[in-house]
This record gives C-alpha cells, sequence and structure tokens, in this order.
C-alpha cells in the first residue's frame, strides 16, 4: 500500500496582530492577485513530501529550536518571471535569521534530508501567476516585521486551491 505523505514547509508566521498591516501591503502592491490573507509567510525550509515516520524526525530533531527574536526590515520588492511570483524582502538579511536557517537545515540534515542546493532568499510570496514586472522595487516607508514565530505547517488542497495548516509553533 502507498505510504501517505503530507506537504510540509518551514516558515516565519505572521502574528494575528502582523497580519492585518502584511496583508494591507500585500493587497496595495499585488491587487487582485495576491496571496490570500491568511497565507503570507515567509518560508524558511521547504520540507516537501514527508511521511509520518520523516515527520516525527524532524519533530524530534526541532524540538529544542531556539528561535530568535528577529527583526526584519521588509523594504524592497522584486519578481520572479519563471515562477511568477511577486514578493517582499529586505536589501538586507539579518544574521539571526542566515543562523536559524543553517541551525535548521543542520538539524535536518541529520534525519536525512536533504536541502536546496540554492541559497536562501529570504522573501514573502505576495502574488503567484503575476504578470510582472513588480509595480515597486524599493517601499518608500520599509516596514518592520518583529518575528515571533516559527511554524510547521502543511500545504492542503482544498477545492483545487492550496490551503495551509499549522501543526506546530516555535515561539522566540
Ligand atoms: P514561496 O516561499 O516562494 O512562496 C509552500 O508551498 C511554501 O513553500 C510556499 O511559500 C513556497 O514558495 C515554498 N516552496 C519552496 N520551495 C518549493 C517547492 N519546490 N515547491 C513548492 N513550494 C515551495
Amino acid at each position: 500500500m502507498a505510504e501517505s505523505v503530507r506537504r510540509l514547509f518551514l516558515a516565519l508566521w505572521p502574528t494575528d496582530a502582523d497580519r492585518p498591516w502584511l496583508a494591507a501591503l500585500a493587497a496595495h502592491i499585488a491587487g487582485a492577485r495576491r496571496v490570500r490573507d491568511d497565507h503570507l509567510h515567509l518560508t524558511l525550509v521547504f520540507l516537501g513530501a514527508t511521511s509520518a515516520v520523516q515527520q516525527a524526525a524532524y519533530s524530534a530533531a526541532l524540538a529544542d529550536v531556539s528561535v530568535p527574536a528577529l527583526e526584519l526590515r521588509l523594504d524592497r520588492c522584486g519578481y520572479w518571471p519563471q515562477p511568477r511570483i511577486l514578493w517582499l524582502g529586505c536589501s538586507q538579511t539579518p544574521p539571526e535569521l542566515l543562523a536559524l536557517v543553517a541551525d535548521v537545515q543542520q538539524r535536518l540534515r541529520g534525519c536525512g534530508f536533504i536541502p536546496e542546493r540554492r541559497a536562501f532568499q529570504a522573501h514573502i510570496t505576495l502574488a503567484r501567476q503575476f504578470p510582472g514586472p513588480a509595480p515597486i522595487q524599493q517601499l518608500a516607508t520599509p516596514l518592520h516585521w518583529s518575528v515571533r514565530e516559527l511554524a510547521l505547517v502543511e500545504s492542503l488542497r482544498q477545492e483545487g486551491a492550496a490551503c495551509y495548516q499549522v501543526l506546530r509553533r516555535w515561539s522566540a
């Protein structure tokens, strides 16, 4: 019998207090094509199709991960034509964020997970299937996101559309 798998990822997850301003910014920049307000996040590691055994191993490896209180200065937008993604990011990625990604990847490697080879690029996807180019490159007024939560999230499909469900949270 085929083993059941869940499509998982680890992400910095906005708190309920942060989500409205992030959603307003997404609406302003990306308009009608924006990602659902409750889906906005910053992916740390995409785990992909994950078996129950793998998930248990990842959970154990990440049990005592320490999430620093990150301050992200969101000041730029970009467009990746190949996946047709419009994103929001930082001109300067804080070293604490890069250290967190490296720590999480190292823990996952210990469970046999092979991280993506391409370098981590911190971004919040604002719109998919976006026609491009990015409507703006620099935000006139950068936004500061005080990140307080890392989340393990499942990507489900509901009526043909992606739907995210937080399975576990780690607080800063
Ligand atoms: P994104 O971070 O650029 O938006 C869930 O699918 C999340 O994991 C999305 O936010 C998605 O892209 C990210 N992700 C990273 N690599 C992916 C891949 N190979 N396939 C699907 N999603 C991926």
